[in-house]
């Protein structure tokens, strides 16, 4: 599966969606490709804001790599899967794609958590460091939630082997 994660400047919240989302993916054998971008492109080529980073390596996982992309059109033609981070940038992708939007591929991420809701992870990028670590949060247990319902591995599943082979 193809995930793409979408936030307004793709320097706060969708560059930690697509380190966390990438992580657990990884742990739990899911081969997924995970991008982010943004809708904006203010910040295009530039590396996750300090804040993002400082908080993802707290929880072991680097993001510093990542640059900045504008989110396109033809963004829902490579991916199976787009989650935005709120209402403004859903506002916004609608705007971009056009023709191309399909309501199919598209969610809120915090549905995963409250499904229906529409909730928004807030925008860290106005206030101080607290702001960050409530984004990852969120967006640490919606991810969590994608990963329970896609995984291979049924919960308890290693733990099974483990026993049996004894
Ligand atoms: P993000 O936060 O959408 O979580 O990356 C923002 C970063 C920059 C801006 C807005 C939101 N900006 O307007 O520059």
């Amino acid at each position: 599966m193809k995930v793409l994660m979408v936030c307004l400047g793709n320097i706060c919240r969708s560059p930690l969606a697509e380190g966390i989302l990438q992580d657990k993916a990884f742990r739990s054998g899911l081969k997924w490709s995970i991008n982010s971008a943004g809708t904006n492109g203010y910040h295009t080529g530039e590396a996750p804001h300090h804040f993002s980073q400082k908080v993802a390596k707290l929880n072991g996982i680097d993001i510093s790599q990542q640059r900045s992309t504008k989110f396109t059109a033809n963004d829902f033609e490579l991916y199976d899967k787009i989650y935005v981070l709120a209402a403004d940038v859903l506002d916004e992708v609608k705007k971009i794609a056009g023709k191309k939007f399909d309501p199919s591929k598209i969610d809120f991420l915090m549905n995963e958590l409250h499904p229906g809701q529409n909730l928004d992870v807030p925008d860290p990028w106005y206030g101080t460091e607290p702001g960050y670590h409530e984004a990852y949060s969120l967006i640490n247990k919606a991810c969590d939630a994608i990963i329970a319902k896609y995984s291979p591995i049924p919960k308890g599943a290693l733990q099974q082997e483990t026993s049996n082979s004894i």
